[in-house]
């Protein structure tokens, strides 16, 4: 196989992390097309870049033989139907989170890539740093997991882009737009599905329709106990996360700094978010050779399914004001 043709869909605030990761694995990969509705902003950026084509719509690089892969950093709400109309094509995806808004779409999307034998891979991004896999791998040493609390907490005084307005289109604004990597992480370190999920969520800033503070409570088998704390409305960022073993005790700054028991394991510094970095490239280059070796990439839709639940359910206990108690094996595809 030569080298993957990458096409990006949406050139937006994510984008430049993902094309600075494709251009990082070049070894696997070329930047083949970018699909912009703003032609001359494209046209700059593909210049730059490199970048042979440029399309207007996404239908029109599906019908061109000129991507073999395409990486969506559209908003949230378009995920689902982009995701399978790619498949249908027979075009690999890597999905930027969430993976969809609802399980519904999420289902449809994974039986489109199955169907189709594409791959599709969440850009879970933050499990990526060398921290993440590091604590990751550690885990057992300090298990049975008892608790995990992580807090995300950032300040958008407004919108960033403009679909952050919707409710809808987000998911929930802080739920549907930091939930994913919040519920993500505390599924993957537990390894399990949670049984049960709690949720509130409040509205501060009036300026869209989402909510920007929420608490999410997930109970696990085995007495484990998920703890998400999302906020938009923090002074300055914090991104913590304890873990609190049956044999120990792990602390994870920022996703570049591990303590395990007291003792710092990695302490790297990133530069800013969202140019990317190796947390991107990595990612990318776990999407780009688990297509080449016909394999399942990390973070597969199948296996981030369960975060679309839990969001699902977050969102349901937040409107009842009732827990939501999830089936110990996903329900079948609707
Ligand atoms: N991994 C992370 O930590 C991370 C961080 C930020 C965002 N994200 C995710 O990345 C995705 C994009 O977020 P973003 O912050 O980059 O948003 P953004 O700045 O608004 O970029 C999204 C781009 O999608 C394209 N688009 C196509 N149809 C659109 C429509 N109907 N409305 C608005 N935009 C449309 C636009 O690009 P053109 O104008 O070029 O067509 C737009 O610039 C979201 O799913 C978000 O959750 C992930």
């Amino acid at each position: 196989m030569g080298r993957l043709r990458i096409g990006i869909v949406g050139l937006g605030r994510i984008a430049p992390a993902h094309i600075r990761a494709v251009k990082r694995a070049s070894d696997l990969a070329e930047l083949a097309a970018f699909v912009s509705r703003r032609r001359e902003h494209a046209a700059v950026l593909a210049q730059q870049h490199h970048v042979p084509k440029v399309y207007d719509s996404l239908d029109q690089v599906l019908v061109a033989d000129t991507v073999d892969a395409l990486v969506l950093c559209s908003p949230n709400h378009l995920h689902a139907v982009q995701a399978v109309a790619c498949a249908r094509a027979k075009r690999h995806v890597l999905v930027e989170k969430p993976l969809a808004n609802s399980v519904a779409e999420a289902d449809a999307m994974i039986a489109a890539a199955a169907l189709h034998g594409v791959a599709l891979m969440v850009a879970q991004c933050r499990r990526f740093t060398e921290a993440v896999r590091q604590a990751k791998a550690r885990l057992e040493a300090i298990g049975p997991i008892r608790s995990i609390v992580h807090t995300l907490a950032v300040r958008f005084p407004g919108l960033a882009t403009d679909w952050w307005a919707s409710a809808e289109a987000t998911g929930g604004l802080v739920l549907g737009l930091n939930g994913p990597h919040v519920v993500d992480t505390i599924c993957w370190f537990f390894g399990q599905r949670p049984t049960r999920v709690q949720a509130t969520a409040v509205r501060h800033n009036q300026g869209w329709e989402g909510e920007d503070e929420a608490a999410l409570l997930l109970d696990f088998p085995g007495d484990g106990i998920g703890v998400g704390h999302l906020s938009f409305n923090a002074n300055y960022g914090v991104n913590e996360r304890f873990v609190v073993g049956a044999r120990g005790t792990m602390h994870l700054t920022n996703e570049t700094r591990l303590v395990v028991n007291g003792e710092v394991v990695v302490d790297e510094t990133y530069g800013p978010y969202l140019e990317g970095g190796p947390n991107f490239d990595a990612q990318m280059r776990e999407f780009l050779t688990a297509i080449r070796d016909g394999r399942t990439p990390m973070a597969s839709a199948s296996e981030v399914r369960t975060s679309v639940e839990v969001l699902e359910a977050a969102r349901r206990a937040i409107r009842t004001g009732c827990a939501v108690e999830l089936p110990t094996v996903p329900a079948a595809a609707a």
